[in-house]
C-alpha cells in the first residue's frame, strides 16, 4: 500500500497526549511501550489520592481508614474482572506484574503436575513464559515441547494439534508476541487443550493493552498481564484464573492474610484471591490500574485502537521503503498491533537505538527477553519500535527519517 493512501481515522491525539505528563510538550517521540507505558495524570492523581486520603493496610484493621482501604482495593478487583470479561471477582488475582502472575501459574498449578505430563511453550515466549515452565517441569519431571512458528510468527493449529497426547497438560502462548506483534488464536488452542483435559494459559501482557480482551469468550484458564503496560503503576500486575483451578492450586507465597488460621502444625489457607495474595498488597497500584482502566473506557477504545493501527501501517509502509530494513514477522502491517521489530543490514541494533537515542526516539534493541525465539529465526538481536495511542504521525515521521540516515551514518554508500 501507498503511504498516501492510509485512511486517517478521526482521534484527537493532541487532546489525549495533553494528558500525559511526561511527554506532552517534550521532543522525546517514546516508542517503546512494549517495555513500559507512559502514565496520565488521571492515573497519578487516583494513587497519590489513594496515600493522601485512604491509606491504610487492607484486610487488617477494623478501624474506617482500613476499612475503606479494603474496599478501594476490592472495588479495583471488581473493574478489572469487568475489564476482562470474568465472570468472578474472586478470579482475579494481583500481583506484582505478568512474570509474577506467570510464576505463581507455573509454580502452584506446575505442583499438581505429575512425572511424564507434557507441557507445550511456544517458542516465541517471553523468558518470563518459558522458564518457570522448565522449572516447574523439573521439578515435577514433566517434559516440555516447544510449538514452533514459521518465519511470519504464524503457528499453525496443525502443528500444535500434533505435539498434543492424552499426557498434555498445559498449553502455554503470549496472545500477542513481543516481538512479532502477531496476534495468536487463543480461542482455537484453548479448545484444542480442553479436547483432552489441559488447560490454556494466555500472556495477555502486549494484547491486554491494545486490544478488548475477554477472557470468558476465549476461555483461557489463566491470563496473565501487566499494569505499567497498561497505564498503571510499575508493581502491579493481575493473574486471571478459573475459579475451579484456582481452589484446587496450593499457594504459591506463604505469609500473612493467605490464611484461614495456623496452629504450630496446621495451616488451613484463605479462599480464592486471597490464598495467592500473601502479605501487604499493592493497594495504591490496584488503585492505579482500575484508574488506567476508566481512562482507557473514558477516550474511547476502539477509536484509540484505530489510532495504534493506523499508526503501525504509516510505520509499516514507510519502514518498507528504507533498502536494507528488514522486518521480523508478518509482511501485513494488520498482523503486528502496535510492534515493529527489525534489523538493518549490517548495523548492529545497539548502533541503530543509539542513533534513535540522539535523536530523542526512543526504542529497545537486543533480544527482548526472547531468545529462543531470535535463535529460531537465526537472528542474533534486533530492534524494535511499539506504539501506543499517544503517539503522533509526526512521530512516525522522525522515526521514518532517522531510520533512513542510519546506513550512511555508518558509513555505508546503498
Ligand atoms: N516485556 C517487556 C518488553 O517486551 C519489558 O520490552
Amino acid at each position: 500500500m501507498n503511504v498516501k493512501d492510509i485512511q486517517r481515522p478521526a482521534f484527537d491525539v493532541e487532546r489525549v497526549r495533553a494528558d500525559f505528563p511526561l511527554i506532552s510538550g517534550t521532543e522525546l517521540a517514546y516508542l517503546d511501550n512494549s517495555a513500559t507505558t507512559q502514565k496520565p495524570k488521571a492515573v497519578l492523581d487516583a494513587e497519590r489520592e489513594y496515600y493522601e486520603n485512604y491509606n491504610a493496610n487492607p484486610f487488617r484493621g477494623l478501624y474506617d481508614l482500613s476499612t475503606e482501604a479494603t474496599d478501594r482495593y476490592e472495588h479495583a478487583r471488581e473493574t478489572v474482572a469487568r475489564f476482562i470479561g470474568a465472570k468472578d471477582a474472586s478470579s482475579v488475582i494481583f500481583t506484582r506484574n505478568a512474570t509474577e502472575s506467570l510464576n505463581l501459574v507455573a509454580y502452584s498449578f506446575g505442583e499438581l503436575l505429575k512425572e511424564g505430563d507434557e507441557l507445550i511453550v511456544a517458542v516465541s515466549e517471553h523468558h518470563s513464559n518459558l522458564l518457570p515452565w522448565r522449572a516447574a517441569a523439573k521439578r515435577k519431571g514433566a517434559v516440555v515441547r516447544y510449538l514452533f512458528c514459521d518465519a511470519t510468527g504464524a503457528y499453525s493449529l496443525d502443528d500444535l494439534r500434533s505435539l498434543i497426547n492424552e499426557r498434555t497438560r498445559l498449553i502455554t502462548i503470549a496472545q500477542i508476541s513481543n516481538v512479532f506483534g502477531r496476534l495468536n488464536d487463543i480461542k482455537a488452542m484453548a479448545a484444542l487443550a480442553h479436547e483432552v483435559g489441559a488447560v490454556l494459559v494466555c500472556d495477555g501482557a502486549q494484547s491486554v493493552p491494545h486490544l478488548p480482551v475477554n477472557v470468558t469468550d476465549l476461555d483461557v484458564d489463566f491470563l496473565a498481564f501487566s499494569g505499567h503496560k497498561i497505564l498503571a503503576s510499575m508493581g502491579i500486575g493481575v493473574l486471571y484464573g478459573k475459579r475451579e483451578l484456582l481452589d484446587k492450586m496450593p499457594p504459591f507465597l506463604s505469609g500473612g492474610e493467605m490464611i484461614e488460621t495456623v496452629s504450630l502444625d496446621s495451616v488451613a489457607f484463605a479462599t480464592v484471591p486471597h490464598k495467592f495474595e500473601a502479605g501487604t498488597v499493592n493497594a495504591g497500584g490496584a488503585i492505579s490500574l482500575e484508574a488506567a482502566i476508566r481512562y482507557l473506557e473514558e477516550i474511547d477504545r476502539e477509536k484509540a485502537i484505530a489510532w495504534e493501527d493506523h499508526l503501525t501501517r504509516l510505520m509499516f509502509e514507510g519502514m518498507k521503503n528504507v533498502p536494507h530494513v528488514n522486518i521480523v514477522g508478518a509482511q501485513d502491517p494488520d498482523d503486528h498491533h502496535g510492534i515493529l521489530t527489525f534489523t538493518i543490514d549490517n548495523v548492529h541494533p545497539h548502533d541503530v537505538s543509539a542513533i534513535f537515542a540522539d535523536s530523542d526516539i526512543a526504542v529497545r534493541a537486543g533480544h527482548h527477553c526472547a531468545e529462543p525465539l531470535h535463535q529460531h529465526l537465526g537472528i542474533p538481536s534486533t530492534t524494535r519500535a511499539s506504539l501506543m495511542f499517544y503517539n503522533t504521525e509526526e512521530e512516525v515521521k522522525r522515526f521514518l527519517e532517522c531510520l533512513a540516515e542510519i546506513r550512511p551514518m555508518m558509513g555505508y554508500r546503498d
